[in-house]
C-alpha cells in the first residue's frame, strides 16, 4: 500500500474505464485529491500498474473520514483489495482522531453497495431507491445518494 502520486493519478484517469463501468465518476477525479489530500490517497500497484485505488480526506464538519473514490481495475476484484485500502484508511483516520469513516454511492451501483455493507458500513437514508435506503437530493436536486456511515474505535479511550 503506497500513497498515490500523480504519476499514479494520471494512469488512473488515462485508464478510468479499466477502473469503472461508466463515464460517471471521470470528473470527479481532481488532481486536488492528490496534492492537497494526498496524505490519504492511497494506490496499490502490481509490475507498476496502478491495480486499486482509494482518494479520501478528512471532514472539517465533524470527525469522520470521507472515502471520495475506491476502485480496482477489472480482473483484480474479489481479492480483498478495496477491503485492504478501507482498512489502510481507517487506519490513517484513527490516528487523526476520527471517531467515524463515510462514504456514498449512487442506488444503482449494486457491486458498491454490496462492498460497503459487507465491510460493516450502514446505510442512512429518507427514502428507499432501487430497494435501498438512500438521501434523496443529496447529490443535487433529483440526485439521490446511499450514504454509508461506520463508527471506528479512534484509540483515544
Ligand atoms: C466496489 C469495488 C471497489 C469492490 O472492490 P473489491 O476489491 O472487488 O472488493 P473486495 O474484494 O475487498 O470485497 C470485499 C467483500 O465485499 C463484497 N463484495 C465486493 N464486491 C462484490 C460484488 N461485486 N458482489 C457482491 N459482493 C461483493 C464481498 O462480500 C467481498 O468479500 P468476498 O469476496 O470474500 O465475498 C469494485 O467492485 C470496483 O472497483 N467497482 C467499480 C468502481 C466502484 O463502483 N467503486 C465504488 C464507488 S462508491
Amino acid at each position: 500500500m503506497d500513497l498515490c502520486t500523480k504519476a499514479d493519478f494520471d494512469q488512473i484517469i488515462t485508464e478510468h474505464s479499466e477502473f469503472w463501468d461508466d463515464d460517471r465518476t471521470f470528473p470527479l477525479h481532481h488532481s486536488m485529491f492528490i496534492f492537497e489530500f494526498g496524505d490519504s490517497a492511497f494506490v496499490v500497484r502490481e509490475g507498476g500498474k496502478v491495480i486499486a485505488y482509494l482518494l479520501g480526506f478528512l471532514s472539517q464538519v465533524e470527525r469522520v473520514g470521507y472515502v471520495h473514490m475506491v476502485a480496482v481495475r477489472e480482473g483484480f476484484r474479489r481479492r480483498g483489495l478495496a477491503n485492504d485500502l478501507y482498512e489502510h484508511f481507517i487506519d490513517h483516520c484513527r490516528q487523526q482522531g476520527c471517531t467515524g469513516i463515510k462514504a456514498t454511492a449512487a442506488p444503482d451501483n449494486e457491486k458498491s453497495i454490496r462492498f460497503h455493507t459487507a465491510i460493516g458500513m450502514t446505510m442512512d437514508g429518507d427514502c428507499t431507491v432501487n430497494g435501498v435506503p438512500a438521501v434523496r437530493g443529496y447529490a443535487r436536486p433529483g440526485v439521490d445518494r446511499v450514504v454509508f456511515r461506520m463508527a471506528i474505535d479512534c484509540g483515544d479511550g
